[in-house]
């Protein structure tokens, strides 16, 4: 990389910062967040996405559980879902929480079952 672009993008990144003091409180995408701690390769096997989300799944499981071991919000989805059908890792932030009507139209909440 030449050294005009290596100092505009660090020109740029110095901009960037100046003008959004805020930065820090962004909200971090889930995915990155795991990334940070153990790389893309902590869900794709050598950092490529499969084509069924199938390793991705045994990823998460393998650090947070079955979806049968957790609480009355997972339990019903056992054999079901994928953990990312609801926590789309590359569309929600750190703290989302997943909704239940993209899905079941009948009102159901996740405080509801959790009471
Ligand atoms: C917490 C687990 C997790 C981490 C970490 C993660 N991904 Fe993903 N990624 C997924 C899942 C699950 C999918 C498939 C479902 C989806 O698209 O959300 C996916 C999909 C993708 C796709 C397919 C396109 C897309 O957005 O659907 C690409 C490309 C990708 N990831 C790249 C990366 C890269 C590069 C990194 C590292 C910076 C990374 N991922 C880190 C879980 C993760
Ligand atoms: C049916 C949708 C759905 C599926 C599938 C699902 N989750 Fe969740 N998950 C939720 C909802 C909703 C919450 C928030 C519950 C609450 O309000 O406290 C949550 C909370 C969590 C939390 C706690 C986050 C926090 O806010 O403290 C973790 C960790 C988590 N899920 C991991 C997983 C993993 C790992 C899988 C797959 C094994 C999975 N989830 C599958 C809907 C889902
Ligand atoms: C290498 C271990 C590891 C893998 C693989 C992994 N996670 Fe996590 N995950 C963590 C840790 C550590 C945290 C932060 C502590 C916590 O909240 O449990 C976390 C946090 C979360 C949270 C809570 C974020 C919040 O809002 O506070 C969700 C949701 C989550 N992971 C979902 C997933 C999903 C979905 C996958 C698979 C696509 C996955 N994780 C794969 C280790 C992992
Ligand atoms: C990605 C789609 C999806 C999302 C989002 C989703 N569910 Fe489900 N849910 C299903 C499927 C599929 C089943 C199994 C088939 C069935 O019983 O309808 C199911 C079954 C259930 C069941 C057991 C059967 C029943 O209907 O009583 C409960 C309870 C449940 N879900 C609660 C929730 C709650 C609460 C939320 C929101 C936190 C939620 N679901 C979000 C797809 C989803």
């Amino acid at each position: 990389m030449s050294n005009k672009i290596l100092s505009a993008l660090f020109g740029a990144g110095l901009a960037a910062l100046a003008l959004s003091p805020t930065a820090m409180a962004e909200p971090q995408e889930l995915a990155e967040m795991h990334a940070e701690m153990d790389g893309c390769e902590a869900c794709h096997a050598d950092g490529e996405p499969s084509e069924d989300g199938a390793y991705e799944f045994e990823q998460c499981q393998s650090c947070h559980g079955t979806l049968a071991e957790m609480d009355a919000i997972h339990q019903p989805h056992d054999g079901n879902l994928m953990c990312a059908d609801c926590h789309a890792p590359h569309d929600m932030s750190v703290g989302e929480k997943p909704t239940c009507d993209s899905c079941h139209d009948d009102g159901r909440t996740s405080e509801a079952l959790l009471k």
